[in-house]
């Protein structure tokens, strides 16, 4: 079956936003938008035989503009912090767009959430969408040329390949930023839902700047220890100053110390629909992120959203890697190719 093409709406400049659908045999429905390669749906069946949308965005165009969460956006060259929003390369200082406290946070205002993807190649199950970022954009070196495809299988499991090349040595960190609810989008809070995950560690932040102080610090009898399921709100609200410090879970995990093998790092599940969302990578760790800025307002088809009412698996090079002695470096260089594949699979138990 082809790709189905809609227009979803018209940019800032005026170029025509296409929602693309990928659709398999069991009705599982994935929407994408080119404007920032955004997942703008995904409609899966839960254990009633009801379709549920399992992730958190807007009805129109305007409102992604205007929102400050990153609905389902495809987040590069450089997710999450990079420190004082400066880092050196080969000798040379880089300065980069500031827009969290002094820090650049998701490659700045502009970054590639905010730009018209280009359909380059369509397939039954796949697109692919691709966007060139200049150099010096948001203050990062070299031209970039980054490519997303996304895969939706009869095994349920939505992919996200990422390619990227540069002229010049540079930081590649792309991830994607769905905020989930496995009770469906408007389901409200997302504290209920039972969350496992690999990590044995975790890198511990600064106070107030979401930082990593460059260790690793083991999650073993702490609140970030989700090794054994339990409830995301269970410990949310504890007297734990890692916590208090970014208002909740907002926290690097530690897959594995490189680039690795494509390994489970997360299952999510919610009792009342009973869908779970199981999450895969190759990268060196996940921001796990429970909603904790989210700000009341209308989401799709009149959802009320609020503070946790979504949460987010965000496959990545650990923050301010770029930065910090002892952290994998998200370094692309020129010439060579950046190839990474995450996976989030749905099943119903
Ligand atoms: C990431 C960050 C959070 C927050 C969200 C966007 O997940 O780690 O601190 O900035 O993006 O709201």
């Amino acid at each position: 079956m082809a790709v189905r093409k809609e227009l979803f709406g018209k940019s800032r400049d005026g170029k025509e936003i296409m929602l693309y659908t990928l659709r398999n045999s069991m009705g599982t429905e994935v929407k994408i938008m080119n404007l920032g390669a955004t997942i703008v749906s995904v409609l899966f069946q839960d254990k009633n035989e009801c379709f549920r949308d399992v992730v958190l965005g807007y009805d129109t165009v305007e409102d992604y503009y205007n929102g400050g969460c990153y609905y389902g956006a495809l987040i590069g060259r450089s997710g999450n912090r990079i420190d004082k929003a400066k880092f050196s390369l080969n000798g040379k200082t880089y300065s980069l767009a500031v827009n969290d406290n002094e820090n650049n946070l998701h490659s700045g205002p502009n970054g590639l959430d905010k730009r018209i993807f280009e359909l380059t190649k369509e397939c039954d199950d796949r697109i692919t969408l691709t966007v060139q970022d200049k150099d010096l954009e948001q203050g990062y070196p070299g031209n970039f040329c980054c490519s997303v495809t996304y895969i939706l299988n009869e095994e349920n499991e939505l992919k996200l390949h990422y390619e990227a090349e540069c002229d010049q040595d540079t930081v590649c960190n792309l991830t994607n930023h769905t905020y989930f609810n496995l009770g469906g989008q408007e389901s409200g809070s997302i504290l209920n839902t039972q969350l496992w995950l690999a990590a044995k560690e975790y890198t511990p932040v600064i106070d107030g700047q979401a930082i990593p102080t460059g260790e690793y610090a083991p999650v073993a009898g702490t609140v970030f220890d989700f090794t054994q399921p339990k409830t995301i709100g269970r410990d949310i609200e504890a007297d734990e100053p890692q916590l208090k410090y970014v208002g909740g879970y907002d926290h690097n995990f530690v897959i594995q110390r490189e680039q690795g093998i494509d390994q489970r790092f997360a299952e999510a599940y919610n009792p009342e629909t009973g869908i779970c969302l199981e999450a895969f990578t190759d990268l060196p760790g996940f921001q796990f992120y429970s909603g904790n800025f989210m700000k009341d307002e209308k989401g799709k088809k009149g959802a009320q959203y609020t503070k946790r009412c979504g949460f987010c698996l965000e496959t990545q090079f650990y923050p301010n890697s770029i930065n910090q002695e002892g952290f994998a470096k998200p370094i692309l260089k020129a010439g060579s190719k950046f190839a990474s594949t995450t996976t989030y699979r749905f099943t119903v138990r």
